[in-house]
C-alpha cells in the first residue's frame, strides 16, 4: 500500500511528502452506549488509511484517493469549497473543524488508501478523519493535543457527513495502543488500558459483506430516542444526563410516558453499559467464558430491542452458537458488516470452514470474509 501511495504521489504531485496512518478499530463489548455518555472497549487494528502529504504553499487542498480508482480532487478550505465526492468531505470537513478551532492551515497535496473494509463496521470513516486531523496538527505545528482531534474527527461526521456519532471510533483509533484494548468513558473521556492476550482464544471477524442502503438516517433515530427517553427520564430525576445514568426502574417509571420503540432502544442501552462493567470484571480475572455471555447478550439486544442487525448477521450469530464459540455479536454500528467472534483455539479450524459453508449455502453468493483480529497501534507519523 506505502509503495502505491509513493508511486502516486510521484506521479500526481512529484517531490517529498509526509507519511502518516490511523486505523480502524475493534470494539470488544459497549456498542451505541458512546453518544449516550456511557462505556465502550475498543482497540486500533492493523488495518487502516496512509496518506501522503506535502504542504503545497497555497490555500487549496489537491487530493488524490487511490481507493476510488484514483479519482483527484481540489478543493479550498472556506465553508463554501465544500468538495462533491463523499471521501472528500471527510478531509474537508477535518481542516474545517480545525480551522474553526482557530488553527491555522493551509493548502496541501496528498495521495491516500486504505485496507479497512467499507462498510464492514471497522470505521475506516475514523480511520480517515484521524489520518488528516493527526497529520495536519503535526504538519502545521498546531499543538492541538489527541482528544481534540477525536473531537475534530467526530465533529466532522456530525456536520460534514451527516452522522451524529459518539466518539468511539475517532478516540480508538487516536489512542490505539498494540496488544491493548481501552475501557473508554465516552463522558469524561477517562480510559484506561487493558493488556488482551486471552490464552487459548482468538478473536476473529466475519464479514457479512453486506451494508445495507440505510434510509432515512437509522442510526441518528437510535440516538434521537436515546436523548428523548433520557430527557423524560430526568424530568423526574435530574441528575440523569445521559442514558448511562439511568436505571432499568427508572425506564420503567417513564414507560407509560414514552413509545414502546423508545423504550426498547433505551433498555437495549442500560442493559449495554452494564455489561460493559460485567466484561471488565470478567477481564481482570481472566473469565473468557463470561465475557463471551456478554457478547451474546448484546447480539441479542441490538437485533431484537435495538433492531440494528440483520438476517446475515442473525445467522453468523447463530453459527457461533451452533460451533460453541465462546462469544459472538454483531460489531459497530449494525445493518451488516460484522460479527465479532471470541472463539477458543481448538474450535477455531472448524468453526471458520463451517461458518464460510454455511454462509455460502445460505444466501447464495459469496461466503463470508474472515478478519483475525491484531490489536495496534493509533494514529501516527511514519518514517
Ligand atoms: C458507529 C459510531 C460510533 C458508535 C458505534 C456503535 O461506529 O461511529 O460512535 O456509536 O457505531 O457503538
Amino acid at each position: 500500500m506505502i509503495d502505491l501511495i509513493q508511486q502516486g504521489f510521484a506521479a500526481h504531485f512529484g517531490g517529498i511528502a509526509s507519511f502518516y496512518a490511523s486505523p480502524g478499530r475493534i470494539n470488544l463489548i459497549g456498542e451505541h452506549t458512546d453518544y449516550n455518555g456511557g462505556f465502550v472497549f475498543p482497540g486500533a487494528i492493523d488495518k487502516g488509511i496512509v496518506a501522503a502529504i506535502s504542504l503545497n504553499g497555497t490555500n487549496r487542498v489537491c487530493a488524490v484517493a487511490i481507493n476510488m480508482q484514483n479519482e483527484y480532487v481540489e478543493f479550498g478550505l472556506e465553508e463554501a469549497d465544500e468538495p462533491q465526492p463523499h471521501w472528500a468531505k471527510y478531509i474537508f470537513g477535518v481542516c474545517r473543524e480545525i480551522i474553526k478551532r482557530g488553527g491555522k492551515i493551509g493548502g496541501f497535496d496528498t495521495v491516500f488508501a486504505g485496507d479497512v473494509p467499507d462498510g464492514a463496521g471497522m470505521s475506516s470513516s475514523a480511520a480517515l478523519e484521524s489520518t488528516f486531523a493527526y497529520a495536519l496538527n503535526d504538519l502545521f505545528s498546531l499543538g492541538i493535543d489527541k482528544f481534540e482531534l477525536a473531537k475534530i474527527g467526530q465533529a466532522t461526521e456530525h456536520n460534514y457527513v451527516g452522522v451524529k456519532c459518539g466518539i468511539m471510533d475517532q478516540f480508538a483509533s487516536l489512542f490505539g495502543k498494540a496488544g491493548n484494548l481501552m475501557l473508554l468513558d465516552c463522558r469524561s473521556l477517562e480510559h484506561k488500558y487493558y493488556p488482551f492476550n486471552p490464552q487459548g482464544y482468538k478473536l476473529v471477524l466475519l464479514d457479512t459483506r453486506v451494508k445495507h442502503k440505510l434510509v432515512d438516517n437509522p442510526y441518528n433515530k437510535r440516538r434521537e430516542s436515546c436523548e428523548r427517553v433520557a430527557a423524560t427520564i430526568r424530568l423526574k430525576h435530574p441528575e440523569v444526563e445521559f442514558l448511562r445514568d439511568a436505571s432499568l426502574d427508572m425506564l420503567e417509571e417513564v414507560k407509560s410516558e414514552i413509545s414502546s420503540e423508545d423504550y426498547m432502544r433505551a433498555k437495549y442501552v442500560i442493559e449495554e453499559v452494564e455489561r460493559v462493567m460485567t466484561v471488565c470484571a470478567a477481564l481482570e480475572r481472566g473469565d473468557y467464558e463470561t465475557v463471551g455471555q456478554c457478547m451474546y447478550g448484546t447480539h441479542e439486544g441490538m437485533s431484537k430491542l435495538y433492531e440494528v442487525s440483520c438476517p446475515e448477521l442473525d445467522f453468523l450469530n447463530d453459527l457461533a452458537r451452533k460451533y460453541n464459540v465462546t462469544g459472538s455479536r454483531v460489531m459497530g454500528g449494525g445493518f451488516g458488516g460484522c460479527t465479532i467472534n471470541l472463539v477458543k483455539d481448538e474450535l477455531y479450524d472448524n468453526f471458520i470452514a463451517g461458518a464460510k459453508a454455511e454462509y455460502k449455502a445460505q444466501f447464495g453468493k459469496e461466503d463470508c470474509k474472515v478478519y483475525d483480529v491484531v490489536i495496534s497501534d493509533g494514529a501516527r507519523r511514519l518514517d
